[in-house]
């Protein structure tokens, strides 16, 4: 296998992580991200600060609608592995801008599809959601359920993503791992997540809204887990195209998930509850037998461990989310 891997949405939530687990394995990085506003680019650039001078790391400041700057990209560099994170992320946030969604996490991906083809790129991993299986997916979700039924824009989007990643290993033989995330959480988790937004607003004794009467279920998936998943599935060569879930396989609600904050932070959480959400299902949860057979994934960190791990990183963080808002 050529050894460069391009990972799109470095500076994200999980590409940072994923680009730290890349450099130690010995794999030479391109990381391109574009540091846009969906929440601070101050807090982006601090998720990469250790790794953005490692050798082996290359940035590219960019933009993946930008298709000549992806050939420069895929020219100047030996890219054998595409691992594809960038994208406009959050379910809530699409009903407002459902045409920047389609802009970038459709046809995005699909100017890397091209590149990939035209490059002769050897796999192609796709980050795609949990949220795609809409209301078709009958908990626990399997990979073979219809995801014909988004609710939201950014699921449509995710939906049709993964269609063209379908399409462009039959036409072209692209070897393609769809890889199904649901609710990733840990330390540089995205500031408007729940998990996120919690813990802060907790803290800070403020009060809690949650939408609904809080039985929603979330299968909430530790980052360090999904690293993982991302590895084994590195190595998974034997198909053109599959598509397994990463999830920890446990349905948590909401209510509890509040009791495991405010175990973790020593402090009393004000709950206000507001209506439900449309474009939100009332339950996520994955079926991850096929990773675990196929990948070996197995996922070993609970809520309850999880949760005071990201409350650790929170508490030694808080100057830089102050900064971040700030700067916002
Ligand atoms: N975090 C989760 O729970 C979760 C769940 C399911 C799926 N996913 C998917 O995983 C991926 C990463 O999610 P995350 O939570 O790390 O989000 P994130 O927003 O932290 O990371 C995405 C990164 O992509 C970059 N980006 C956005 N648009 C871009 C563009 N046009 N060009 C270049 N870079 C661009 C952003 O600047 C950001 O750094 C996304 O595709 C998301 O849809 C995440």
């Amino acid at each position: 296998m050529k050894k460069t891997v391009l990972v799109t949405g470095a500076a994200g939530f999980i590409g940072s992580h994923l680009v730290e687990r890349l450099l130690s394995m010995g794999h030479q990085v391109v990381g391109v991200d574009n540091f846009d506003g969906s929440y601070s680019p101050t807090i982006k650039w601090a998720n990469i600060c250790t790794i953005r001078d490692r050798d082996g790391f290359l940035l590219v400041e960019g933009d993946i609608r930008d298709a000549p700057l992806l050939d420069r990209v895929f020219s100047e560099n030996d890219i054998g592995v595409v691992v594809h994170l960038a994208a406009r992320a959050g379910v809530r946030p699409s009903l407002e801008q459902p045409l920047l969604y389609q802009d970038i996490n459709i046809r995005g991906t699909l100017n890397l599809l091209e590149a990939s083809r035209a490059f002769g790129v050897e796999q192609f991993l796709f980050a795609s959601s949990s949220s795609v299986y809409g209301l078709n997916g009958k908990a626990p979700f399997n990979e073979e359920a219809k995801v014909s039924y988004p609710i939201s824009p950014y699921a449509a989007s995710k939906a049709a993503a993964e269609l063209y990643c379908r399409t462009y290993s039959y036409l072209y033989h692209l070897p393609v791992v769809v890889l199904r995330l649901f609710t990733v959480y840990g330390p540089r988790q995205r500031p408007e997540m729940a998990i996120h937004r919690f813990v802060k607003r907790v803290d800070q004794e403020e009060e809690v809204t949650i939408f609904g009467n809080g039985t929603a279920k979330r299968d909430y998936t530790y980052i360090d887990d999904i690293v993982v998943g991302f590895e084994a599935a590195l190595a998974h060569q034997e198909e053109a195209f599959s598509i397994f879930n990463l999830g920890r396989g446990k349905a948590v609600d909401l209510r509890h998930l509040l009791r495991v904050i405010e175990e973790a932070l020593g402090k009393k959480a004000r709950i206000k509850n507001l209506a439900p959400q449309p474009g939100e299902v009332s339950i996520t949860l994955a079926d991850i037998s096929k990773a675990q057979a196929l990948l070996g994934y197995q996922p070993r960190v609970s809520i309850e461990e999880g949760v005071p791990l990201f409350v650790q990183w929170y508490v030694d963080n808080r100057r830089r989310e102050d900064e971040g808002s700030s700067s916002h």
